[in-house]
């Protein structure tokens, strides 16, 4: 049976109102997450923020296991974090990394993740290596191959879905390929999670981290880390807090078992909760079926505004997702944003600075991103795409 939009959209009134075209930024949730963190923050106000804490820790132990069953993971392996960042610093800073590693990262890295590899470069003396983009323009896994071939490599990082497009990096072949070569594979799965399937044991990686705010639906300042259990204790964790470790001894302390050695003390367990509802919630429709109308809705988006004269699509990939960039000719990336968001349609812009290796070398300082999800409607999107006609057409 396919998804019952018209339910999905009724379980979030606001996008009754606006047509929102940013989940890859931030997706608005749908009621039952928003009433499970209110409820949360309510019982904290009444009872106390630990006192509260403590009716819910079989709940917080349920959200674990859900994130674990999203990646077929088990619920030991999965750290709740805040974001997808601090999920990526936690795990990366955790590598046993010495002078003259060479970790091998993609075109399509981002941000955060290139700030902390070079910033590994400087302060550890690893060599970071960019691999090439194949003719598709996503990470070539032969080259890749070849040099793991080569070796010594000693982390290979990946991202699934960049920020800046529509391309899905050829995980699975990438994970297979480290595999093979028994390196491990540090995978952004940031803006995949909730809108493609995400089973670790498909994608081959040892480490994989994401956020709840965007394809997945869930509240701000939620995140999550999977660290493949054989993987574990090679990791060293840095920010270690009572939660990561027990103080045994004045010179003494043990970690925690399995990945909650990545995780705070301090957090905020309303959202976390809501993070829980929401993976539930995708689990409920079905990951799979998710995918199917996310994709097939970023092509329909996709095709229609590529067709337009003045419209240039940047999407690049073999298999492209929900997400859709585009720039106008004759207007700014942001100007787009704006006049589409004076006629209740948002989207957001892709910048040259969250992905200068990609952007930087395509000569792209900026796109309008625009993203679907499962209560995007083919009206939606008739609608922005007359939009972006107008706009180009100078008539908005
Ligand atoms: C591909 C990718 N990785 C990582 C992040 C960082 O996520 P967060 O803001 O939750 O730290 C983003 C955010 O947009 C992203 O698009």
């Amino acid at each position: 049976m396919g998804l019952d939009v018209d339910a999905l959209r009724r379980d979030t009134p606001s996008l009754l109102e606006r047509v929102h075209l940013n989940h890859a930024g931030a997706s608005p949730s749908p009621g039952s997450v928003v009433e499970r963190v209110v409820e949360h923050l309510r019982l904290e106000a009444e009872i106390g923020g630990y006192e509260a804490a403590a009716t819910v820790a079989d709940e917080l132990d349920g959200v674990h296991a859900s994130v674990a069953r999203m990646l077929g993971a088990s619920a030991g392996e999965v750290a709740l974090c805040d974001s997808a960042s601090s999920a990526w610093l936690r795990a990366f800073l955790a590598l046993p990394l010495r002078a003259g590693d060479v970790v091998l990262t993609c075109r399509s890295e981002y941000v955060t993740n290139a700030l902390a590899l070079l910033r590994a470069e400087r302060t550890l003396g690893i060599t970071v290596e960019v691999l090439p983009d194949d003719e598709h323009g996503q990470v070539d896994v032969d080259a890749l191959t070849r040099r793991l071939d080569v070796g010594p490599v000693a982390l290979v990082s990946l991202v699934h879905v960049p920020t800046q497009g529509g391309l899905v990096n050829p995980a699975e072949r990438a994970g297979a390929a480290c595999r093979a070569a028994g390196v491990p594979l540090l995978l952004d799965a940031c803006q995949s999670v909730g809108q493609l399937p995400t089973r670790v044991d498909e994608l081959g990686c040892d480490i994989l981290t994401a956020t709840g705010r965007k394809f997945l639906r869930g509240p701000r300042g939620t995140g999550f880390l999977w660290v493949r259990s054989d993987l574990l204790d090679r990791l060293d964790p840095v920010l270690l807090d009572s939660q990561g470790a027990v103080w045994t001894g004045d010179r003494s302390y043990e970690l925690a078992p399995g990945s909650q050695r990545f995780e705070s003390f301090e957090r905020n367990l309303a959202g976390l909760l809501g993070l829980g509802r929401a993976v539930e919630y995708a689990l409920d429709l079905g990951i799979d079926a998710i995918a199917e109308r996310i994709v097939a809705l970023g092509t329909t988006l996709r095709d229609a505004l590529g067709s337009l004269d003045g419209v240039e699509v940047h999407d690049r990939g073999e298999r492209r997702c929900g997400i859709v960039t585009f720039t106008v000719e004759g207007r700014t990336p942001e100007e787009v944003q704006r006049l589409l968001a004076e006629r209740r349609v948002q989207v957001w812009t892709a910048n040259v600075a969250y992905a200068r290796i990609d952007l930087g070398a395509r000569g792209l300082e900026s796109m309008v991103r625009a993203s679907v999800h499962v209560t995007t409607t083919s009206d939606e999107i008739d609608r922005t795409v007359g939009l972006v006609e107008a706009i180009s057409r100078g008539r908005a």
